[in-house]
Order: C-alpha cells, then sequence, then structure tokens
C-alpha cells in the first residue's frame, strides 16, 4: 500500500476515487462544506416529529447569562443569547429548573412550579424568552421535576402539619420500626437516598417518617394518589399554555417505590458517603411510571405543535429503554445513559451499543447526549490527557453524525472542561460537601459559560459570578474560537450545518461497517441515493483502513470528504488512514 503525503495534493480532496492523500488543514475541508443555517432551515419540519431532526441546547440557567450583574444567569441572558445559539444551529433549548425553589439542589427542589424564580426574572421575561425564541425558530423545553417537591412547597407544609391533613397522603409518610410514644425507633426499611444515608427522614412533629429519594428537602410526592395527578397534570397544562414545546421528565424511573416495602439488596464496597452499596430494587423502574408517562403524553397531545417528552432515566440496558417509548404513547426521547456513560474510547463498545439502539424493539428514535449538568464533562471524561481537544471533536462528530437526536449541554461547543472546586469551604453542591473529597459535587459541571476572554468571561458584570470561572476560559471562549476554524466550536458549527443539509445525516438509516475493528467505529448513513460515511479513530494511533461499503451494497467510485480531523490519507476508494483520534465524514458517489 502506498501512503501519500503531499501538500499540494490538498487542493484535489474533493475527489478521492484514486490514489490521493492530503494532509489537508481541517479548514479545507470547512470551507467546502455547507454552513447556511438559514439555508438548512427551509428543509426543516415545522410541525409533526420535528423532535426527529432537532438538536436539544440544555441551559443551566444559573450559568448561562446574567443580565442584572448579581452573579447568577438569569431569563433575561438567555434571551439575549438566543442569536449566538441560532447561529450555532440550535433547533431547541431545555432550561434546567427557573421556578421558585430554596436552593438546596440548585433548582430541582421547587416550592411552586407555576411561577417564576425571581432569582432569574419574571413570567413575562419567561414570555419574552418563548416569543423570540420562536422567531428564531428555537423551541424552548422546560423540566418537569415529578418525583418530589421541595419541603417548603405549600403542599408539603400541608402534609407535614398534621397526620389528618388533605394532603397527608400526597407524600410518603410511614411509622418507623420500633417506634413507640417516646423514641422515634428506627427508619421503616433500608432504603437510601441517591444522595447518600437513609431515604427516610424523622418528622418530629407528626412522628411519622417521610421518604426523600433525593436530599431530605426533597420529599417525594406520592404517585399513588389521584390528586397527585391532577395537581401536577396541571401543571403541564400551565406551561404548555404558555407556548412551550414539551418536556423532559426528571428522575423519572424513581416515582414509585414497593408497597411491601421489602428491604434493598446489599451490594459489595461502600459508596462516597461511606453508606453500604445497594441495588435500588424496589424503589426504581417499578411498571407504574409507564402508566405516568403515558398520562403525561395524552395531557401534551392535547396542545398542538407535536409536544415532545424526554426522560431522564439512566435505564441499565436498551430493554428497559426502549420500554419508555410504550407503544408510542410514552416518550419519543429516553436519554441513553449506557451510550453516555461509555466513558472511554473504544470502538467495539460504541459499535455494540449503538447496534443495539439502532435495533430497538420500539423502533423508538434514540437521543444521544454525552455531557449534562450531573456528570463531569465529556471533555475530561473521553480526553486522554494529551489529546482533549482532538478526541473532544472526535466526540462531537459521534453525536452529530449519528441517528438520533443530540442533546448538548452548554459549553459543550467549546470543549468547556470541568473545573472542580478546590476546597470543601467552596463546594456548593451538598453532596460535595457530604461526600468530600470522594465526591466533589456537580459544581464543577456548572461553571459559567465562557463567552470571552475578560476576567468574568462575559458571563456578568459582577466581580464574583456564583461559581468561579475556569482559568482555560482565556483560550476556550466563543470569541476566541469563532475566530479559529480549527476550534472545538467552529468543528460543532460545521457538523451541526451538516446535519441539516445532508439527507443522510439528517434522514438516514445508520449501520455500522468494519464490525470487527478494534479501533474504528465506522458506520454509514442513507438515505435514498444519499450515503455518507463516518469513521472514527478511537486510539492513539494512525490507522489504515478499508471501508467496507460494499458489505452494506454500497456502490460507488469516490468519496467526498465533508469533514475530517486532524487530517487524513488516502490511496484509493474507500481506503483510508486516520490520525490518532482522526474523524472522518465523506459523502459516497
Ligand atoms: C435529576 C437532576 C439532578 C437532580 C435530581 C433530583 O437527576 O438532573 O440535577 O439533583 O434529579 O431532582
Amino acid at each position: 500500500m502506498h501512503w501519500i503525503k503531499s501538500v499540494l495534493a490538498a487542493t484535489a480532496i474533493c475527489a478521492l476515487g484514486l490514489s490521493i492523500g492530503a494532509p489537508a488543514p481541517t479548514a479545507s475541508a470547512q470551507k467546502s462544506a455547507p454552513t447556511s443555517i438559514a439555508q438548512a432551515e427551509k428543509d426543516q419540519p415545522t410541525g409533526s416529529e420535528w423532535w426527529r431532526h432537532a438538536v436539544i441546547y440544555e441551559i443551566y440557567p444559573r450559568s448561562f447569562q446574567d443580565s442584572n450583574g448579581d452573579g447568577v444567569g438569569d431569563l433575561k441572558g438567555i434571551t439575549s443569547r438566543l442569536d449566538y445559539l441560532h447561529d450555532l444551529g440550535i433547533d431547541a433549548i431545555w432550561i434546567t429548573p427557573m421556578y421558585p425553589s430554596p436552593g438546596i439542589d440548585y433548582g430541582y427542589d421547587i416550592s411552586d412550579y407555576t411561577a417564576i424564580d425571581p432569582l432569574y426574572g419574571s413570567m413575562t421575561d419567561f414570555d419574552n424568552l418563548v416569543a423570540e425564541a420562536k422567531k428564531r425558530n428555537i423551541r424552548v423545553i422546560m423540566d418537569y421535576v415529578i418525583n418530589h417537591t421541595s419541603d417548603q412547597h405549600k403542599w408539603f407544609l400541608e402534609s407535614r402539619s398534621s397526620r389528618d391533613n388533605p394532603k397527608r397522603d400526597w407524600y410518603v409518610w410511614r411509622d418507623g420500626k420500633g417506634e413507640t410514644a417516646t423514641d422515634k425507633g428506627q427508619p421503616p426499611n433500608n432504603w437510601q437516598s441517591w444522595f447518600g444515608h437513609s431515604a427516610w427522614q424523622w418528622d418530629e412533629k407528626t412522628r411519622q417518617y417521610y421518604y426523600h429519594y433525593f436530599y431530605v428537602q426533597q420529599p417525594d410526592l406520592n404517585w399513588r394518589n389521584p390528586e397527585v395527578h391532577a395537581a401536577m397534570d396541571g401543571v403541564l397544562d400551565f406551561w404548555m399554555k404558555r407556548g412551550v414545546a414539551g418536556f423532559r421528565i426528571d428522575a423519572v424511573s424513581r416515582l414509585y417505590e414497593d408497597p411491601q416495602m421489602r428491604d434493598d439488596p446489599y451490594l459489595p464496597g461502600h459508596n462516597a458517603y461511606g453508606d453500604r452499596n445497594i441495588q435500588h430494587k424496589y424503589t426504581d423502574d417499578l411498571p407504574q411510571v409507564h402508566d405516568v408517562l403515558k398520562e403525561v403524553r395524552s395531557v401534551v397531545d392535547k396542545y398542538p405543535g407535536d409536544p415532545v417528552l424526554v426522560t431522564e432515566a439512566d435505564e441499565p440496558n436498551v430493554q428497559a429503554l426502549a420500554k419508555m417509548y410504550g407503544n408510542g404513547d410514552e416518550v419519543q426521547l429516553p436519554m441513553d445513559f449506557q451510550i453516555a456513560d461509555v466513558n472511554q474510547l473504544s470502538a467495539p463498545r460504541f459499535r455494540e451499543l449503538f447496534n443495539q439502539i439502532e435495533n430497538n424493539s420500539a423502533h423508538g428514535q434514540p437521543e444521544y447526549f454525552f455531557s449534562n449538568h450531573d456528570q463531569p464533562r465529556q471533555w475530561d471524561r473521553y480526553g486522554d490527557g494529551v489529546h482533549n481537544d482532538q478526541i473532544a471533536k472526535l466526540m462531537a462528530v459521534l453525536e452529530l453524525t449519528t441517528r438520533g437526536t443530540p442533546q448538548m449541554y452548554y459549553g459543550e461547543e467549546l470543549g468547556m472542561r470541568t473545573t472542580d472546586p478546590a476546597r470543601i469551604e467552596d463546594v456548593h453542591d451538598p453532596i460535595g460537601k457530604l461526600g468530600w473529597p470522594k465526591e466533589k459535587g456537580r459544581d464543577g459541571e456548572r461553571t459559567p459559560m465562557q463567552w470571552d476572554s475578560s476576567s468574568e468571561a462575559g458571563f456578568t458584570t459582577a466581580s464574583k459570578p456564583w461559581l468561579p470561572i475556569p482559568p482555560s476560559a482565556s483560550k476556550y471562549n466563543v470569541e476566541a474560537e469563532k475566530k479559529d476554524p480549527d476550534s472545538i466550536f467552529s468543528t460543532y458549527k460545521l457538523l451541526l450545518a451538516l446535519r441539516k443539509n445532508e439527507s443522510a445525516l439528517r434522514d438516514g438509516s445508520q449501520v455500522s461497517i468494519n464490525n470487527d475493528d478494534p479501533d474504528v467505529f465506522a458506520y454509514v448513513r442513507k438515505s435514498g441515493d444519499e450515503t455518507v460515511v463516518v469513521a472514527l479513530n478511537m486510539s492513539a494511533k494512525p490507522q489504515k483502513i478499508s471501508l467496507a461499503l460494499e458489505s452494506q451494497g454500497i456502490q460507488g467510485s469516490k468519496l467526498v470528504p465533508l469533514y475530517y480531523s486532524p487530517n487524513f490519507r488516502s490511496d484509493g476508494f474507500a481506503r483510508i488512514q486516520l490520525e490518532p483520534f482522526g474523524a472522518f465524514v465523506a459523502k459516497v458517489q
């Protein structure tokens, strides 16, 4: 095999039919690729199944853009950045909770489901955000925190006021074991909070325990009570009427608990909080969860525009994940935690999981993400400490060229990294205090968006943002990366445009090829006569690969590169060499 390295050949890169080699700069491919979002939008579906072609962008409102100089992001700040999102190629934003909240779990402890926390602005600001987003073809998805409220929610304040309060049964109250008039006894069973220690909290006034899957200040709603259903359905109606496009349903697998209250089985070892590890067998994924999903579906489907439901459901396998689709009457987009959490660059593992989800029994639309507000950012999780930026680009290709609905996390497009607090005194997220130093909490992935290289990164005018600006912001920021055609940002922008403009990437089927390759994950996207092939070198060594297009009956004589990084060489049709962690996307002609 003859591998040619020639800078001159870079100009001939568009037609890889014969022996053309090209260590061309990535920018060359970028220039020839479509970048016009406006043009792409013409092809976008307006109503039915818009979510199949959408790219969702998660915004953590505390950290995206501060408009009033208090060091905390807000709704007006988000509105002021809609042009940025539109220009990037985003179709929908999921905003994590901005409802009134004591803020123990930074918004996930909600004290009023149908209002805006003054910290983030007003309902007028919200309505304005939705209207401005709509002008830019951006839909707004809300967070529906369904498993629990804040302990300051008026429903819980009533519930805990007396044992015979009408709302007593809206939450999960139980007697302790061995409780007497003077002794609270032991918690009802061994169920554990996801955030450490017992899931039961003693309430001295009414002398019973209440159940909380998460923080003590987040009592679980009792979904066996029909009044809870009616109240929570009302929340959906409230926001749908304000023009939102759907909901991301929080912690949905935790809604029901075993009525027999059986102890969960223990697993070996201890967690970061010093508790024995436990399998949440009797508190996760009870079958009734699906009745609730069907109910949510039927409520939102009363509204036009094909509302979307996304679920946070870290299902253990594809069979459990596929159940979330129901018979097309539950959710359209269950977040795929199996793929998000591969946590190593492994071609065989990604191939296996992508093949599984492609063949899911419900034939549902996959939803892919690699970062969110609960886990260290992908730049660190997938980076090897040496090639992190290149790996970030490779992960972008994986996320944006596979068949599914991608969900990005703010700043992912810049290569933002996890910046954990250095000292326990600086930690905000309570689990970081409880589990320090093994568990540092989730502050590290929630740092302010990096807009520019100024000392506060363009996020705020306050001298002290709510979380510090990471040192990496001086180099990794929107302003700087926009100017660099080879930046992570420019890579995302290019790929987002490609997704919209190439019908094979937008609508095509996905089949993996070269299935025995231990290092390169390669797949074909095909729609009608259009075929795009993707090859991702997940190793630190150069890899030669002959793309087995014929195994899928694909004829062609040349590959037209749409994107590659850092570069590649070719010595004939479908024969390429990829650089370490190199990515290659090409159209087959
Ligand atoms: C979900 C949220 C997480 C929150 C938890 C409790 O997992 O993503 O941030 O702490 O639910 O609401």
